[in-house]
């Protein structure tokens, strides 16, 4: 498939790779169309698929991640044509089913939709220039692709009814306080940091990481309880594989392991 709105390539020496992905459609901010989507989502969906990669970097340009929802597409809907379109959900959700760990490196504008889909991702480095917020308010709607549901996870109830209320944006060092990005960098040092983090996991066992992804979604999306008993049952199952016997043995060896990620 050939692209417009974002362009891929792939990064890394290793055994498994790192796949990136640029939002490109820089003179609206990197908004995010219909079409962008679909692109994402195919993007995803390739190098989710694909064993020669490990981890998936998503990341904007300088001056934006994305801007949100594109608006011109969205300014002449009417409920009816929102609802039987599903305007921003299809296509939206695609991230969601991807098994390998997606990394979000943002600078610049995260707002709306963008600031939904950095959370989407599995966590986020910024660069120092970054701005997280949720302006819907200011548009006359509110957050459609999570926003409500995502930010107070992220960063409590306080600081998310602040930035949705009054629609204010965050700079880097807040949402780094708050704890919706896990870093902040240099913004020139950006990229190279999230593709070092790629490059570290990549080097782990696929299933561990695999694993790891799954539960700590959980933890958010279901009951704690039924969480813990799916992440015993995983743990447990780990110990079937020769990467759990490579890991420890190569501990007890003082060695680097050689995990063959199955
Ligand atoms: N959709 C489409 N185009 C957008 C856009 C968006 N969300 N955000 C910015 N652009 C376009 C602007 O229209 C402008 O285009 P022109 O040059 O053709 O006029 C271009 O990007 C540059 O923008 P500005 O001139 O406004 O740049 P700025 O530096 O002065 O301001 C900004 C930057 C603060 C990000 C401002 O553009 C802005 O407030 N954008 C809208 C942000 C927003 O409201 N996002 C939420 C959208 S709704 C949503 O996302 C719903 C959801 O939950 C999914």
């Amino acid at each position: 498939m050939t692209y417009e709105c974002i362009i891929t390539a792939v990064h890394g020496e290793g055994e498994r790779k790192t796949g990136l992905i640029t939002l490109n459609r820089p003179k609206q901010l990197n908004a995010l169309n219909d079409q962008l989507m679909d692109e994402l989502g195919a993007a995803l969906l390739a190098f989710d698929a694909d064993d020669g990669i490990g981890c998936i970097v998503l990341t904007g340009s300088e001056r934006a991640f994305a801007a949100g929802a594109d608006i011109p597409t969205m300014a002449p809907h009417n409920f009816m044509s929102a609802f039987k379109s599903g305007l921003i959900s299809k296509n939206w959700e695609t991230i969601l089913q991807v098994r390998k760990p997606v990394i979000a490196a943002v600078a610049g504008f995260a707002l709306g939709g963008g600031c939904e889909l950095a959370m989407m991702c599995d966590f986020i480095i910024a660069a120092d220039s970054a701005k997280f917020g949720q302006p819907e308010i200011k548009l006359g709607i509110i957050p459609g692709a999570g926003g409500t549901q995502r930010l107070p996870r992220a960063v409590g109830k306080s600081k998310a009814m602040d930035v949705l209320l009054t629609a204010r944006m965050m700079d880097a060092t807040e949402a780094e306080r708050g704890g919706l990005v896990s870093r902040v960098v240099a913004a020139d040092k950006l990229l190279e940091e999230a593709l070092a983090a790629a490059e570290q996991i990549n080097g782990f066992s696929a299933p561990s990481v695999a694993l790891i992804k799954e539960l700590v979604n959980r933890s958010f999306e279901g009951p704690l309880l039924d969480a813990v008993a799916v992440e015993r049952r995983y743990f447990h199952a780990l110990f079937g594989t020769d990467d759990q016997r490579e890991g420890m043995d190569a501990f007890l060896a003082k060695r680097k392991p050689n995990f063959k990620h199955q």
